[in-house]
């Protein structure tokens, strides 16, 4: 019985429908051993002898699951015998060496069949299969103006269908809405060694049909309190103000290895606008989904607007 069912598994349906898995336990979401492909003849397919498992031919089969880091383990090769079904007379022998006649539902063939070795593994299908991660390039539909990221189901081809969408569209461009503070920064400016202080944290104002921002910062800073003119004073013969200090990502690899930059990016007139309000830019990277400040090409995880504690 068991016989057969290698059998049957191994020859009569080995380039036929791959029976489905079964489901995995929930919470499985990488099966023990991972998910192969069906075995497919590689090379040659003609099986130059009509019967007795007389000759083999080579298998390969790949790991569908490795691409969602879900390793298979196993061969991916094998030889395997063809035209395994029993010779008639007057063949001069019924099998080959070392095969013996075993009957497969109702035919005699020439087995036995080599069991696959498939100890500490458990093939089932995960509940929602296995996807590859999305796509880190989302790319822009100029047309639409939208974003888009893809994934592709692993498992499908194993009888594993994935659940859930291959394809995801947003209007919203898809860097964060918002940005940290920069609170963790130390309150020096290395630069100037000046201590500042940490004070406003506006939010970035995204435009999504060009996935860029701004982010407005205070350039009416005439208030004492703020440290007022004496932003351009104390700061001597460094004539950039307002200030802002830059909380870059941990992925970036510019800039001070502190991850905290104290940036100047308009001069003490600018501070003096008849706006309120001076902006100063960023543009989303959508492969890596992080704000890359303009004035640098650095990326940012975080900001503030500074002001320079007085004397
Ligand atoms: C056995 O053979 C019959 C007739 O050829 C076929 O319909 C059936 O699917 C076979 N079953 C198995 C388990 O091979
Ligand atoms: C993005 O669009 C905004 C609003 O239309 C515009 O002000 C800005 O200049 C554009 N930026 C770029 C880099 O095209």
């Amino acid at each position: 019985m068991f016989l057969r069912a290698i059998g049957y598994l191994l020859f009569c349906c080995i380039s036929r429908v791959f029976t489905a898995l079964p489901a995995c336990a929930s919470g499985v979401t990488c099966p023990k051993g991972g998910i192969w492909s069906e075995w497919k003849i590689s090379g040659d397919t003609y099986c130059p002898t009509k019967c007795g498992s007389c000759s083999k031919l080579f298998y390969v089969r790949h790991c569908l699951s490795e691409d969602a880091k879900c390793k298979c383990t196993g061969p991916t090769t094998q030889y395997l015998p063809c035209n395994t079904v029993a010779c008639q007379f007057p063949a001069q022998r019924t099998c080959c060496v070392p095969f013996v006649t075993v009957l497969v539902n109702g035919t005699m063939h020439c087995g036995p069949f080599s069991k696959e070795k498939t100890e500490g593994t458990e093939p089932c299908c995960p509940g929602a299969g296995i996807w590859t991660e999305w796509t880190e390039h989302f790319y822009k539909n100029d047309a639409r103006g939208t974003y888009q990221k893809t994934r592709q189901c692993l498992s499908a081809p194993a009888g594993c269908p994935c659940t859930g969408a291959a394809v995801q569209e947003q209007i919203q461009c898809p860097c964060p809405r918002t940005l940290k503070t920069a609170e963790s920064c130390m309150q020096i400016d290395t630069s100037l060694n000046v201590d500042y202080k940490i004070r406003w944290h506006r939010d970035l104002i995204v435009t999504d049909m060009n996935c860029t921002a701004i982010m407005e910062m205070e350039s009416n800073d005439d208030q004492m309190t703020y440290g007022g003119p004496k932003m351009c004073k104390t700061l001597g013969p460094y004539i950039y103000v307002p200030a802002l200090v830059l909380l870059l990502s941990a992925s970036e690899t510019q800039g001070p290895s502190n991850k905290c930059y104290v940036d100047r990016p308009f001069d003490c007139e600018a501070r003096r606008r008849p706006e309120n309000f001076q902006p100063v830019t960023f543009t989303c990277d959508l492969e890596k989904l992080l704000w890359k400040y303009d004035y640098h090409g650095w990326y940012v995880e975080g900001y503030n607007q500074l002001s320079f504690n007085s004397g």
